[in-house]
């Protein structure tokens, strides 16, 4: 256990485990500042996380290493370099200092890219709204001609400085942005970046897309992540034209809708696309052309295997514009809302299928929204595959595209959220603007991933306008959607239901811990009565932990002290398996009783800080669950639906 020798010694000679042990809870900066010695002297050193991971101290011990992989299987080329690794970073005091831009300037910290602020990881691990962060880089001999500044995530808004010129600004936390910097930059010298960064999180009056992260957290809600939070890099590109983005929707009749955006935003260029046999890389099956920045259509022949959890079959793609030459993926499968002997179904390929699967967070002990490695992240989704799931909703959070890749490549049907605003607070007319702005952004950038079959608007009424926004939304989503995603407008609570006889989204979702109430002929006062007119679903139900010993709890004071708050805490692990397994059991038992049941949300895939009610420890250290009898119960929903219809 601990960090490296080295890492401690370091840490105590700069002062950092006294000031850094404890994340400040006031939102803002401390009145004292810090002292690390000169700024030219700093060094990484990771903050000792309140828990750690198995993966903790082997990425803290290889910082220039972290994150390497490559960050967008679905528009990837060879020719990049990963930015990711140790770069300086220092607090600022507010927005007013963005025109003192520390050009030429070392700062006073170390910051370990892409591990979000206030993450153990990163070295850093205050609460820091208002940020700098510096780094150099030198262009690869190989990048002949255009450069593209790639960044995947940054919490909240981000303003780009190269060599000391603004290259441009960013809002939004969970999108991922570029600006092509080919003008700003120095071929054959160093050159300079830096970013300021300002993230409210849920203070400063400020209503933004922020899912559980809370500046001052408690039970279900979370230590924040601001800043840098996924890889940074940069690309070479062609200067004539290249591709800036590619959406292939692919169904399961092998009819694909393309859209291969560029530079250019013309529709005069073509893009030439290739799809590779699975079995066999070096083949290709199929080749088509297009117009660029339109869609349009054709259908893949001979007739590809469809995909679906239990045959995740992947398709890798090649898209040639001009010079430029890009592979991506995609995965051919049909989603559709439609009535099966008068009952509301999700099909999946034109059969009725069960959705069941955990309510994922996506959090981790070290590095808070930023999985310590790829290999931690997919440890998650293995194991709801492992445990016989056939789902997971993925909660009020945007993972990196490499997630949505491999839950493809695994077999998982993703339920994807919009990253909710505060529950605490409504929008104002701007920041619900911005919001929506941020839906469209997110949802049009995520569709064409396939393992994604349904997108979520709200979460319980978090942000939730009483003039019901989502009933003018949820058609608007369907219409960006184009049939390839299911639309849940409402996930608990404020559903509207029906508007002058159209059905408001495709799901009726309630959420009702511990018991459900799936499709039920009663409900709680909060929810709207199941109709028969959508698909009766279970968005969230469980709730039922089981404490465990302090090397596996999140260690502060005021979580510890949240952990009663989890609807029920059993004894023990063999009574939680009873408990929640009772939970499941009813689940079953509505769906064989009343057959309008179509799918459930266990709350969750694992423990986060003070919420305590994971199959995993936070630290996925622990597993309480009992496989066997899991294994079993989990079947046995499948096979009462089948009967169902
Ligand atoms: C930020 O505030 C601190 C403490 O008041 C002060 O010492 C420092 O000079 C300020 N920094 C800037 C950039 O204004
Ligand atoms: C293409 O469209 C984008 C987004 O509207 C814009 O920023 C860019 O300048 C356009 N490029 C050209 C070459 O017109
Ligand atoms: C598809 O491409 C990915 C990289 O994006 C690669 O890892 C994988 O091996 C390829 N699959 C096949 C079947 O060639
Ligand atoms: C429902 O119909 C009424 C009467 O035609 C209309 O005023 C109202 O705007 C409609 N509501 C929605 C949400 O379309
Ligand atoms: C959970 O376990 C921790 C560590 O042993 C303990 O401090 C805390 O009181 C326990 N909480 C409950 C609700 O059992």
């Amino acid at each position: 256990m601990g960090f490296s020798r080295s890492w401690l010694v370091n840490a105590l000679a700069f002062g950092l485990l006294s000031v850094h042990a404890q994340l400040p809870k006031n939102g803002g900066l401390t009145d004292e500042r810090p002292t690390y010695g000169s700024p030219e002297e700093a060094v990484y050193a990771p903050v000792e996380p309140k828990l750690k991971t198995q993966w903790t101290d082997g990425v803290a011990a290889d910082p220039d290493n972290v994150w390497p992989e490559y960050p967008r299987p679905g528009l990837q080329r060879d020719n990049w370099l990963n930015l990711n690794g140790v770069w300086e970073f220092q607090s600022a005091n507010s927005s007013d200092d963005i025109s003192n831009v520390p050009v030429g300037t070392t700062l006073e910290q170390r910051i370990l890219v892409p591990f979000c602020i206030e993450s153990g990881l990163s070295g850093v691990a205050v609460q820091s709204p208002f940020s700098w962060y510096r780094t150099s880089f030198n262009i690869p001999e190989s990048f002949e001609e255009n450069v593209i500044l790639h960044f995947a995530a940054v919490d909240y808004e981000t303003t780009v400085f190269v060599n000391g010129e603004q290259v441009g600004s960013h809002t939004g936390g969970f999108d991922k942005f570029w600006f092509d910097v080919t003008e700003y930059v120095n071929k054959d010298s160093e050159n300079e970046l830096i970013l300021f960064v300002y993230d409210p999180t849920d203070d400063f009056d400020e209503v933004i897309p922020l899912g559980k992260q809370r500046v001052v957290p408690s039970h279900i809600f979370y230590t924040p992540c601001s800043g840098v939070w996924q890889t940074v890099s940069i690309e070479a590109v062609p200067a004539s034209e290249y591709i800036t983005s590619i959406q292939l929707l692919a169904a399961a009749d092998g009819s694909v809708t393309a859209t291969i955006g560029t530079s250019s935003n013309s529709s005069s260029s073509s893009a030439d696309i290739s799809f590779y046999d699975p079995a066999n890389p070096s083949s290709i099956i199929f080749s088509t052309s297009g117009s660029t920045n339109e869609a349009f259509t054709f259908t893949v022949d001979p007739a590809p295997s469809v995909w679906s959890p239990d045959t995740p079959v992947v398709y890798n793609v090649s898209v040639t514009v001009g010079d430029d030459v890009a592979r991506s993926y995609t995965a051919f499968r049909t989603v559709e809302r439609a009535e099966v002997n008068g009952v509301p179904r999700y099909l999946l390929n034109g059969q009725p299928i069960f959705q069941f699967g955990p309510l994922d967070q996506g959090w981790w002990p070290d590095g808070l929204h930023t999985p310590p490695s790829y290999e931690a992240m997919i440890f998650d989704i293995q194991y709801v595959k492992d445990l016989g799931m056939n789902f997971i909703r993925k909660h009020i959070k945007v993972e990196p595209d490499t997630y949505y890749w491999a839950a493809a490549n695994i077999g998982v049907l993703v339920m994807q959220d919009m990253p909710a605003l505060s529950d605490a607070r409504k929008p104002n007319a701007e920041q619900q603007t911005e919001w929506e702005r941020q839906l469209e952004v997110l949802f049009k950038s995520l569709m064409g991933f396939p393992a994604i079959t349904s997108f979520v608007i709200y979460n319980e009424g978090w942000g939730q306008l009483s003039s019901g926004p989502e009933v003018y939304l949820a058609p608007r989503v369907a219409e960006w959607l184009q049939g390839h995603q299911l639309v849940n407008a409402v996930s608990g609570w404020n559903d509207y239901g029906q508007i002058n006889g159209t059905s408001v989204g495709d799901f009726h979702d309630n959420h009702h811990y511990s018991s459900p109430q799936c499709g039920t002929p009663f409900s709680s006062l909060a929810s709207l009565p199941y109709l028969g007119d959508r698909i009766g679903f279970q968005g969230e139900f469980g709730g039922v932990g089981v404490n465990t010993t302090i090397d596996h709890l999140w260690n502060d004071v005021e979580a510890i002290r949240d952990i009663p708050q989890t609807y029920e805490i059993d004894a023990t692990v063999d009574v939680w398996n009873y408990r929640a397994l009772r939970v499941i059991e009813e689940l079953r038992e509505q769906t064989e009783m009343f057959g309008a049941c179509n799918g459930a949300v266990y709350t969750q895939t694992t423990d986060v800080e003070g919420e305590v009610n994971g199959f995993l420890t936070y630290d996925r250290a622990e597993d309480h669950v009992d496989h066997e009898k899991w294994e079993a119960a989990i079947a046995a929903l499948y096979e009462t639906f089948a009967a169902s219809l």
